[in-house]
């Protein structure tokens, strides 16, 4: 295989959680082609078989491999985990990225519908973590979570994510000093808006209010999965041997002051117009 990547994942094993769509798949199609073996989970199995074929194609003497599980479901976590590790072994990098999010504000939000971000993102990432701990290798194992610029910037239409997002970056932040005695880091990745995603599309649903968001974005462009993907390379690899509980926007710098600005503008727009 001709590697396309700076950097060598050559024999080493990820799991990216949540990795059959968007951000997480494109994470997981460059460590594939960074060398890595990679295993892919989310709930649905057709994502995962599709996910899969994409890795083999993307580097095609790996071993990679695909589990279906609900981050909600603590025993068909453990389960999927203990497939992962019949398959592979130790894991090297994990990328726990499963989320889900819609634009409702607070009043209009049932308290199931909160009850479910936060059930998928910040207990279904507990879940995740504590799973896969045992099963890290040490010294060197190491933990990249996805986050959203929600956990640190109040939006509107977003108290569900803003709180689940909240606590994903404060559980990086803890495990980071609980597991950093055994070699395990663990840093958390803030997208801003990435075209082409579920996420953006949600929150920014036309073309309009897409580059309405890129212009309040200072490298006055959206990203891409690519610049998400960079980025978990560098945090996975050696070259970041001594980051850890780190919490790194990837977003031309749009928490500088653009995302709170875009967001409200976008949640009027939504109001107004039901959209
Ligand atoms: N506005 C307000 N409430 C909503 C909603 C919306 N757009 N979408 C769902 N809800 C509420 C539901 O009404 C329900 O509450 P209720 O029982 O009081 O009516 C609750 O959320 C759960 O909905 P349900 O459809 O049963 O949840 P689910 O577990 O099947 O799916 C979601 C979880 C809702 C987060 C779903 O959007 C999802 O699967 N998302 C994954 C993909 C995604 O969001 N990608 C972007 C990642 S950033
Ligand atoms: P996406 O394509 O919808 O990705 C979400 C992934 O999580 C899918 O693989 C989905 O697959 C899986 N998933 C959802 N609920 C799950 C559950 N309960 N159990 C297991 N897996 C589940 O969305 P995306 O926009 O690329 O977002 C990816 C990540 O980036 C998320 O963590 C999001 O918060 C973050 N982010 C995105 C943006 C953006 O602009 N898009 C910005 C900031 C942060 P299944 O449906 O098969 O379960």
């Amino acid at each position: 295989m001709q590697q396309t990547s700076l950097i060598n994942y050559q024999g080493q094993n990820v799991v990216v959680v949540g990795g059959t769509s968007g951000i997480n798949l494109c994470i997981a199609i460059e460590f594939a082609k960074a060398g890595a073996n990679v295993a892919v989970a989310s709930r649905s199995q057709d994502k995962v078989d599709a996910a899969v074929a994409q890795l083999k194609q993307a580097h095609p003497e790996g071993l990679h491999f695909g589990v279906s599980f609900d981050v909600r479901d603590l025993a068909a976590v453990e389960q999927g985990f203990d497939n992962i590790a019949k398959a592979f072994g130790l894991i090297d990098v994990l990328v726990s990225g499963a989320a889900g999010n819609f634009p409702a504000t607070a009043a209009k939000l049932s308290a199931n519908g909160f009850k479910s971000v936060m059930d998928i993102d910040l207990l279904g990432s507990f879940q995740v973590l504590k799973t896969a701990y045992p099963l890290m290798r040490r010294p060197q194992g190491n933990i990249i979570q996805i986050s959203a610029p929600q956990a640190s910037i109040a939006m509107p239409m977003q108290a569900h994510v803003c709180a689940a997002k909240a606590g994903v970056d404060m559980l990086t932040r803890t495990l980071a000093i609980e597991w950093g005695c055994e070699g395990i880091r663990i840093n958390s990745i803030v997208p801003g808006p990435i075209s082409d995603t579920e996420g953006f599309n949600r929150l920014a649903p036309s073309e309009a209010l897409q580059q309405q968001v890129a212009n309040s974005v200072p490298l006055k462009r959206n990203g891409v999965g690519q610049d998400i993907a960079n980025a978990a390379l560098f945090l996975g690899s050696q070259y970041a041997s001594y980051i850890t509980g780190v919490v790194l926007p990837v977003d031309g710098g749009w928490s500088l002051g653009g995302a709170s600005a875009a967001m409200t503008t976008l949640s009027d727009i939504a109001q107004k117009t039901g959209h």
